[in-house]
């Protein structure tokens, strides 16, 4: 098959969807790599690394999209991308379609098999596709927290750590899912002393079985809720119900509880965040502050570690791509359920309830397109 990477254009995307070692293995297998010049070096991958793996080099991305079977990109495809899509091709990307019918539109019109990094499931009842860049965000935000708890960041002045004689900050960390988990390892190993708030007992108690010495875990109650906000140094918002908005969990009044100059960091801005007070920011201006507690809310953290994140990224969806490769998207699909799953739209239909029922849109089964 031939694959096709193009540079990633949407603002502040600097991941690639091919790493080099992918294209060597993709070259491996018997097909043929094509990748844009320059799509690596924000990942800080040269186009020699991608020449030594077997890719050649193509000047612009309508050369790749000419060329290429199919698509390998990280961000959904913007306007221009999805004016030379064309049918019978397939795109392999992340593309969070409920919220964007314009690119629903494009993709149905296009004619192309697009299927989803964020929909391709597991046999634990995973995402993932999904994951690698939670376990990033997850461990980010102890990191972005500790710099954001400097003073002359607007911070309480409170070392993660302590140091002897003197206690460490305190962090509280509400949902215990993949974010969580990273961020209270993280901010244990910084030396905080760390709690865990989720409403899954079985999830904590995971937690509590593997963690247990490293930080504890707390019933996600409005009550403890509010005890550990007010005590905290650090907020770390990790929550997430499946397909829906965050959840409110801690409101502009209770910050007035909270220790001035304490740190909100609200991972789950993406979903519209857990704390009344959180608007998403940008890597360029990452915190702001609100009654005197400073908000970090940056809606896309991975792309602050994109190298790290290309690697994880491409990790995880390696086996997927070759499988696409080697079978032909129908067969890979008809074989993994899982790959099944991320399949949103084929030739011209939608192929995921959920996407067609936020967008007012018919949408058949991936059985139904396998079968067609
Ligand atoms: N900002 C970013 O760059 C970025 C990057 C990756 C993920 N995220 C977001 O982070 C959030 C968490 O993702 P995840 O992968 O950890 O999800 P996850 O499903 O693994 O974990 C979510 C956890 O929240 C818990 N939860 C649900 N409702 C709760 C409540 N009311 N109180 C306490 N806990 C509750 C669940 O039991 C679960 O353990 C999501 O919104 C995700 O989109 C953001």
């Amino acid at each position: 098959m031939k694959i096709g990477c193009p540079t990633e254009i949407k603002p502040q995307e600097f991941r690639v969807g091919l790493t080099p070692n992918a294209a060597q293995e993709a070259v491996a297998h018997g097909h043929s790599v094509i990748v844009q010049k320059g799509a690596g070096l924000g990942a800080g991958f040269t186009d020699e690394d991608y020449t030594a793996a077997g890719a050649a080099l193509a000047d612009t991305a309508a050369e790749v999209f000419a060329t290429a079977e199919m698509i390998v990109k990280v961000k959904e495809p913007q306007a221009p991308e999805r004016a030379m899509l064309r049918e019978g091709q397939v795109l392999f990307t992340y593309l969070h379609l409920a919220p964007d019918p314009e690119q629903t539109r494009d993709l149905i019109a296009s004619g192309a098999t697009c299927i989803a990094y964020e929909t391709v499931t597991d046999d634990r009842g995973g995402l993932p596709l999904l994951a690698p860049m939670s376990e990033v965000a997850g461990r980010l935000a102890p990191q972005v927290g500790a710099w954001s708890l400097q003073k002359a960041n607007g911070g309480r002045g409170v070392l993660m750590g302590g140091v002897p004689g003197v206690g460490p900050a305190r962090v509280a960390v509400i949902g215990g899912g993949v974010v969580g988990t990273h961020a209270a390892r993280v901010a244990a190993g910084m030396g905080a002393e760390v709690t865990v708030l989720d409403r899954s007992l079985s999830r904590m108690r995971y937690l509590d079985d593997v963690f247990g010495a490293v930080f504890r875990t707390r019933y996600a109650s409005a009550g403890n809720t509010a005890e550990l906000v007010a005590e905290a140094d650090m907020v770390i918002g990790a929550v997430l119900i499946p397909g829906a908005a965050a959840p409110k969990l801690v409101s502009r009044a209770q910050l007035s509880t909270m220790k001035p100059g304490a740190v909100i960091v609200d991972v789950a801005i993406d979903q519209g965040g857990c704390f009344e007070t959180s608007k998403a920011t940008t890597h360029q201006d990452p915190i702001y502050e609100v009654d005197g507690i400073v908000h970090y809310c940056v809606a896309n953290m991975p792309g602050a570690v994109a190298r790290t994140s290309t690697l994880a990224l491409g990790n995880a969806t390696l086996p997927f791509l070759l499988a696409l490769a080697d079978k032909g998207w129908r067969k890979a699909c008809a074989d993994d359920p899982h790959l099944a799953a991320g399949l949103n739209v084929h030739a011209g239909r939608i192929t995921n309830a959920p996407v067609g029922e936020a967008l007012g849109l018919a949408a058949i089964t991936p059985a139904a397109a396998l079968a067609a």
